[in-house]
């Protein structure tokens, strides 16, 4: 039997309800596979840092590092709460962004996923949804701007003034584009490759890198597009999306286009992956404002662990059959308030009850 372990950093808001349903789900897969996981929880994000001084406790790094795969709650807290705590300390910076550093996790998987079962979670016109949306966002997650120099300070003239550089190496650039041909290649063997090149000098480089690579890739057709058009072509016309490849920002923010393109950032888990460890998370934040009513929908911490069983641990066949048991709740109706309201054929359920009703879809399934 192989056997796992995994951090999981319930986090802030709603992330240690929505965490909950998906260790059931965990505890469930345990069941019906030959595999076991060693569940550790750790403090994370603003909870940690309010009760020990630190959002990413030296404690929580070393039952990550032993790890095999880490899963991760929303974090942070509202607006007003984040500015009770020092800058550097606030979770984003002093917690998440870390994360992705301490473990190089360059690859950002955010698949923006619409089956026809859940068109009508979509703000977009039927004619517009078509068959539904399948697109594979890869964001490029520990360069760029986010990862960049920065300075602020006050400028010859007694003026304020902030700096942050955009930055990426050839190295940085070419293993993600690597990625996103190898899944280019798995799926519908066409690339759309997004950049400002008529601006920045960093898509100058990112372009040039591109084509180097497409050279191992011939079977894989390139489609080049501007970072704004992409954005208008995602509401227009989605269905001309595959998987797309972008540097940090412009996936940070296409990326939760593709959460309102499919009607709730609740639809949206991910997985971040670098050379050695991967973490799972849902690309949301922590709701602070819903928090604690057992209301929001676990889909996108459900659908991390899906990710988690592919990407982690080899079990392709039961990530899918999770991913057909939580279609199958909603196409009976359920949802949850956060998502939909009472009336017409849905039902709401609370985010327990919800996790309940996938579980049960996902033990009447047969194993391998
Ligand atoms: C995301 C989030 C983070 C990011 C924040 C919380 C730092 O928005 O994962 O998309 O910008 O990457
Ligand atoms: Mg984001």
């Amino acid at each position: 039997m192989s056997s796992y372990k995994i951090a999981l950093l319930d986090g802030d808001g709603i992330g240690p309800e929505i965490m909950a349903e998906a260790v059931k789900i965990l505890k469930l897969v345990e069941e019906r596979n030959d595999i076991s996981f060693e569940l550790t929880h750790a403090p994370f994000g603003a909870n940690a840092f309010f009760e020990s001084g630190h959002p990413f406790p030296d404690a929580t790094k070393d039952i990550c590092d032993k790890a095999d795969a880490i899963l991760k709650g929303p974090i942070g807290l509202s607006h007003e709460e984040s500015q009770k705590i020092p800058v550097d300390m606030q979770p984003e910076r002093g917690a998440l962004l870390p994360l992705r550093r301490r473990y190089n996790t360059y690859v950002n998987f955010r698949p923006v996923y619409l089956p026809l079962g859940l068109a009508h979670f979509s703000p977009l016109k039927p004619e517009i949804i078509g068959e539904g949306i399948d697109i594979m966002i890869i964001r490029e997650l520990v360069g760029g701007l986010y990862f960049g120099h920065k300075e602020t300070g006050i400028n010859e003239d007694g003026r304020r003034y902030v700096s942050e550089t955009l930055e990426y190496t050839e190295d940085q650039i070419k293993r993600i584009m690597e990625v996103a041909f190898k899944t280019a290649r798995k799926r519908k063997k066409v690339l759309h490759n997004i950049h400002k090149s008529n601006v920045l000098k960093s898509s100058v480089l990112w372009n040039e890198i591109c084509v180097e690579v497409a050279q191992d890739y011939p079977d894989v057709e390139v489609i080049n597009i501007l970072v704004d058009a992409a954005a208008t072509y995602l509401c227009l016309n989605p269905g001309m999306f595959d998987v797309m490849v972008m540097e940090n920002m412009f996936g940070d923010i296409l990326s939760d286009q593709g959460g309102g393109i499919l009607g709730s950032l609740g639809l949206m888990p991910s997985a971040c992956i670098g050379p050695e460890k991967a973490y799972y998370e849902p690309s949301h934040g922590s709701a602070p404002d819903i928090a604690g009513q057992n209301i929001a929908n676990p889909y996108s911490m459900i659908g991390s662990v899906a990710m988690m069983l592919e990407m982690s641990f080899n079990l392709d066949a039961e990530a899918k059959r999770l991913w057909q048991a939580m279609q199958s709740v909603f196409a009976k109706g359920f949802s949850t308030p956060d998502l939909s309201k009472a009336g017409g054929d849905v039902k709401l359920v609370s985010t327990s009850d919800f996790g309940d009703m996938v579980a049960e879809e996902l033990a009447s399934m047969p194993t391998n």
